[in-house]
């Protein structure tokens, strides 16, 4: 059975969230070429209409339409796809009413908007409609309210979600209950049920980006209790930018205890040639108890990142930052964690 026909419990929608800044676009778009490595087709979603995506892979701004914007290597294909509630609307009238029309003109008259004020999760529910609808989608199926043709491979082996931040994910992901809520019955209803039921099977996993400081670390074990709690399923916790370590184990705590004393650096250095090497060597022991301290401090961040029970990966800082080629680095760094 090739990636293509698995069914059921492999994961192929995948949201990537984390407190801002902590990397959940470079993230997203590394793990959809991950995915697409092997020759599979992802989809990478983004929902905030930032442009976040075409600004990491150098391109102009995207539709809101699904285009190809990278290969990955053994002939996979990332598409991309910068989804806003309004266009959403509009696709969905129209698939669901042949009301497209129709849909200019609400739109014009602030349709979505109204939408939004009666149901603060309707603008929610089109987004994930809009992902939840790619998950199912099959090859040669017309897209219709995103109903099956039958047992077809699926269109997209994966789709990626370069989701919101941590603090709002969890009413991100839960908004269907409000709108079901809201209508009871019909189109709307059936529609929301339908996303709903795609979020919390075995094919959807959220994934969290964050760096090894307190406040987004404390932000990720927030946000899985939240998502547990909600019934949806974690996957990943994401360590992105992390620092190269110079020492290991023994030296390290020896370093952060200050116990790596000035006098050893200046006999090395002295043995190395230097003149006067006193200040050099209180300079360097400063530095290193400096970098000994704050790999301490991150590795008590592990460990509380441990706690929550989910797969770890971890990204290097990349020292140039991140354009289209180091997404390819950092997607192979994905792949050797075990993706
Ligand atoms: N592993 C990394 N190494 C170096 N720079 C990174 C890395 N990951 C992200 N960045 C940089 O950090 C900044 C924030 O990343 P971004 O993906 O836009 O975060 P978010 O989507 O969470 O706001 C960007 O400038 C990005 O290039
Ligand atoms: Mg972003």
């Amino acid at each position: 059975m090739s990636a293509r026909d698995r069914h059921g419990d492999t994961v192929r929608l995948h949201v990537v969230t984390g407190k801002g800044g902590t990397g959940k676009t470079t993230v997203a778009a590394s793990l959809a070429l991950a995915l697409a490595a092997g020759g599979g087709t992802v989809l990478l979603v983004e929902v905030e209409g930032r442009q976040g995506i075409a600004r990491l892979f150098g391109t102009r701004p995207l539709p809101y339409e699904e285009r190809p914007i990278a290969d990955a290597p053994g002939g996979g294909r990332v598409c991309a796809l910068a989804a806003d509630a309004e266009s959403a609307l509009l696709e969905y009238l129209e698939m669901f009413y042949g009301m497209r029309r129709a849909g200019h003109v609400l739109t014009r008259f602030g349709a979505v908007d109204f939408a939004t004020t009666i149901a603060p999760g309707m603008r929610d529910v089109l987004l994930t409609g809009k992902a939840t609808e790619a998950v199912r989608r099959r090859v040669g199926e017309r897209r219709r309210g995103g109903r099956n043709a039958g047992g077809g491979r699926y269109f997209y082996d994966a789709v990626v979600m370069d989701a919101p931040p941590t603090g709002r994910i969890a009413q991100f992901l839960n908004v269907n209950a409000e709108v079901a809520g809201l209508a009871r019955v019909g189109p709307v209803h059936n529609h929301a049920d339908k996303v709903m039921a795609t979020l919390r099977s075995a094919q959807t996993s959220v994934h969290f980006v964050t760096v090894l400081e307190e406040m987004p670390a404390q932000e990720t074990v927030d946000g899985i209790a939240e998502i547990r709690t909600a019934g949806l399923n974690v996957g990943s916790v994401i360590v992105n930018m992390v620092h190269p370590g110079f020492f290991d184990g023994p030296v390290l705590r020896e370093v952060a205890e200050g116990s790596a004393e000035t006098d050893a650096l200046m006999r090395g250095l002295k043995a190395a040639g230097l003149e006067s090497p006193e200040e050099t060597a209180r300079a360097l022991a400063e530095e290193m108890s400096a970098h000994a301290q704050r790999a301490s401090a991150e590795s008590e961040i592990r460990a509380r990142l441990d706690g929550v029970d989910r797969p770890r990966m971890e990204l290097p800082l990349l020292g140039e930052g991140v354009g289209p080629e180091e997404l390819h680095v950092l997607a192979e760094h994905l792949r050797e964690q075990g993706l």
